[in-house]
């Protein structure tokens, strides 16, 4: 299937390591010219070549732009920088890393808003930010996309993450009513949630469980696995196939969905 993504320019927040950088490999291999952002240069950079390279096309396709999701100006320059260089912007995706784990006595008041800088207000002002760019791109041909990338938790609230879970509850309903209000314009509004995916942030919840534990990796990965139907942890390669449908060209009357890439870990009929 042609996914009509040629030349189309999409910009990945959070995309030197994991679930970003597979997006943004897949859009390169689709034919998208792709800004990728995360807070460090050097690194940036170097997932701007490995991208590049990964995805088989000429590097000045790729863009590596430092962005620090939790800094409004920041963004405002990001974004500004991308569609200047490649003449416009038709996608978003949005994503940054996921807040750190804990219970309710754990966090104090600036963590909770730390927490949902990170996950919920990096959201809303990265595609306030987009919205000129990607309301031109609809007006032109109607295939413009903001696809935010959330979690399961979504969905189904994990025990110990509530700064997650907070969050991402909140992304669901901006996402909600954002592709209401540009139904018209023809701009998809969706939502994706990943499962466990082997990516950094799933080795470092190892790493964690193992400091409380003598369970091995392979074991702690496995009672992950057992909660969902395939009995297996997804691959960032897998997560990024379903991204590239959603702001394709043909997957232009999905809107308003929060779409799981879990294996079946969550058990919602609908
Ligand atoms: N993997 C899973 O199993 C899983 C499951 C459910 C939900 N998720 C969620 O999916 C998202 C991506 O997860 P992942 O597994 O890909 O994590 P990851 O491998 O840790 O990657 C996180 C990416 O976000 C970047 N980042 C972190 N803070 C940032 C900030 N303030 N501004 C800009 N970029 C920032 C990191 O780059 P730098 O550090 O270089 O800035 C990195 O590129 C997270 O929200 C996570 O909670 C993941």
């Amino acid at each position: 299937m042609d996914l009509g993504l040629q030349d189309r320019v999409a910009f990945v927040a959070g995309a030197s390591s994991g679930l970003g950088l597979a997006v943004a490999t897949e859009l390169a291999r689709e034919g998208c010219r792709v800004a990728i952002c995360s807070r460090y240069q050097a690194r940036i950079a170097e997932a701007a070549r490995q991208v590049a390279q990964e995805a088989g096309v000429a590097p000045e396709r790729v863009l590596a732009v430092a962005c620090d999701v939790t800094d409004e100006a920041q963004i405002e320059v990001a974004i500004g920088r991308a569609a200047d260089h490649f003449g416009g912007l038709h996608i978003l995706i949005t994503n940054a890393g996921g807040p750190p784990t804990g219970f309710i006595d754990d966090f104090d008041a600036e963590q909770w808003r730390m927490g949902l800088e990170l996950n919920l207000m990096s959201t809303i002002n990265l595609c306030r930010h987009a919205l000129p760019h990607l309301r031109r791109a609809a007006a032109e041909d109607g295939h413009a996309r903001i696809l935010m990338i959330t979690s399961m938790a979504a969905k189904q609230p994990v025990p110990n993450l509530y700064l997650s879970n907070t969050a991402r509850a909140g992304v669901q309903g901006f996402a909600k009513t954002l592709s209401e209000e540009l139904g018209p314009t023809g701009l998809t509004v969706n939502t994706i949630l990943p499962g466990f995916t082997r990516t950094d942030r799933l080795k470092h919840f190892v790493k964690e469980i193992q400091a409380h534990s003598d369970k091995t990796e392979a074991e702690i990965e496995a009672g992950w696995a057992a909660g969902n139907a395939l009995k297996r942890i997804g691959e960032p390669d897998e997560f990024a196939a379903a991204v590239a449908f959603l702001v394709s060209a043909r997957a232009g009357y999905v809107t308003g969905i929060a779409f799981p890439i879990d294996g079946g870990h969550v058990k919602h009929l609908l």
